[in-house]
């Protein structure tokens, strides 16, 4: 199986906020904007596996200020890391307001798709070749974020966490962390 570069995965969605998206003070709803995330980190994780994926998890989501009524939203996803079945997709969300000439950074987040096969298995996906400084680093920040999210998520005890345990402790692990 052929690995695949970041770019391939590129993925850039566009949505115009409009009164039906929008809470009663005219700021997109951010489960709106959640679910218009799930869509594009979704493409960009099917372009990466050439399967159909489910999400595995949605990261912390911060929303750093309001999106208006009107405002357009571009989401960039791409994915940084694959693992055997699983990939994770980083996403930048722009709020632009083309009459004004404005374009912010709205908020970034992690997703995590597992590709599934024919039969709706899980099934092993195409590794990733990063190419840039920056796909690298977010390649290999990857594992951390990788390791955080399946223990919160109940799918590996804390001990086995080796990068945390690297980054928060380095070699001075305490006695109740130790293997
Ligand atoms: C996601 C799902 C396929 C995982 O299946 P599972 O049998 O529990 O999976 P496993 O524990 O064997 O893990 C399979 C992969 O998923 C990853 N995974 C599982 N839970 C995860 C989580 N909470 N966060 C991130 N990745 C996770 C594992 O790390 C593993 O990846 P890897 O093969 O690359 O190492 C399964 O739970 C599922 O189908 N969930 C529903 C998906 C869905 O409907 N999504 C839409 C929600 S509305």
């Amino acid at each position: 199986m052929t690995g695949k570069s970041p770019k391939e995965s590129y993925t850039i969605m566009n949505e115009l906020v409009l009164p039906n998206d929008t809470n009663t003070l005219n700021n997109l709803m951010g489960g709106r904007l959640l679910h218009w995330m799930d869509i594009a980190a979704a493409i960009s994780a099917q372009k990466h596996c050439n399967r159909i994926v489910v999400t595995a998890s949605v990261d912390n989501v911060s929303f750093q200020s309001p999106i208006k009524l009107g405002d357009v939203i571009s989401i960039e996803a791409k994915v940084t890391r694959a693992f055997t079945t699983s990939v994770e997709v980083r996403m930048d969300v722009w709020a632009q307001n083309i009459p004004s000439g404005t374009k912010v950074k709205s908020n970034e987040a992690y997703y995590t798709f597992v590709a599934l096969d024919n039969d709706g298995k899980k099934t092993q996906v195409p590794v990733s070749l990063p190419e840039t400084e920056e796909e690298i680093a977010l390649y290999e920040g990857a594992l951390r974020r990788r390791q955080l999210r399946l223990i919160l998520g109940g799918k590996m005890a804390a001990n086995d966490a080796t990068e945390l345990k690297a980054l928060f402790f380095g070699e001075q692990l305490p006695l109740n962390l130790k293997a």
